[in-house]
């Protein structure tokens, strides 16, 4: 995966036609996924660790179709939820409750689905006193609960989740994990990024480790944590 940063700011979307008629438009290339493969099997959690900017996002990303892959092919079987760093499917100025029909929409829920879904999300994501409140005066933690709730709330063949749990607090956590679990008892394969370790060794039987978009362990959870420990990428233990 390749993204291309601009060299310079571009003010306008004027300057910016004039600059790609003139091919003017310069831009740094930046590799942020490189050689990156792996098969994931059914029923299976893959844990990817590594800092920050290694292309862990990216590379669930990639996996969501939220990018597309400047060169290679991902192949998923089944139906994606993905469960992204915030940003995509919500919208803060929408109520809870807006942005719970938003959310499963673009998860290509029906919107009768959705009604009937809608009292088990907000009691998972235990939210009703604020549902009806923007989504801007939510905390991050909330965001985080509603995000999980939708997402998982139908069962899915491959469930996608970007560090949503480190912001929630223990007691949700645990419920998280619980659901997860029974994702997996169903058949569903996860891929998630935490940069807790326990999470990680707890819930994932293999485990990638990503440095500079390139991986640099791949194996069983407790190796290659331990190899990530050992190096100097990670400060101190979590
Ligand atoms: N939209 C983007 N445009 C340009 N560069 C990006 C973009 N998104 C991420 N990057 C860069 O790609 C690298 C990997 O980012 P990311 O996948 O978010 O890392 P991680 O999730 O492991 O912290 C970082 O260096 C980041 O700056
Ligand atoms: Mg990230």
């Amino acid at each position: 995966m390749r993204y291309r940063v601009p060299h310079e700011r571009i003010a306008s979307l004027k300057e910016f036609t004039i600059r790609w008629i003139q091919r003017r438009l310069q831009y740094a290339d930046f590799w942020a996924l490189e050689g990156v493969s792996f098969t994931l099997p059914r029923g299976e959690v893959l844990g990817i660790i590594g800092p920050n900017g290694a292309g862990k996002s990216t590379l669930l990303k990639v996996v969501a179709r939220v990018l597309q892959p400047t060169r290679g092919r991902i192949r998923t079987r089944g139906s994606v939820a993905p469960l992204l760093e915030l940003g995509p499917g919500f919208h803060p100025e929408l109520t809870g409750r807006e942005n719970v029909f938003l959310n499963s929409a673009m998860l290509g829920r029906p919107r009768s689905e959705t009604q009937r879904l809608y009292e088990e999300i907000v009691d998972f994501a235990g939210l009703w006193d604020f549902i009806d409140a923007p989504l801007r005066t939510y905390s991050s933690g909330m965001v985080a609960r509603l995000g999980f709730a939708v997402a998982t709330c139908t069962v899915a063949d491959i469930l996608i989740i970007d560090e949503v749990l480190s912001v929630g607090d223990t007691q949700f956590r645990e419920k998280c994990f619980d659901r997860i679990r029974s994702f997996q008892s169903h058949g569903a394969s996860i891929l998630l990024v935490s940069h807790n370790m326990t999470t990680i060794q707890n819930m994932c039987s293999q485990v990638i480790w990503l440095s500079q978009g390139r991986v640099r362990g791949f194996g069983p959870a407790e190796e290659v944590i331990q190899q990530y420990r050992d190096s100097a990428e990670v400060p101190a233990p979590s």
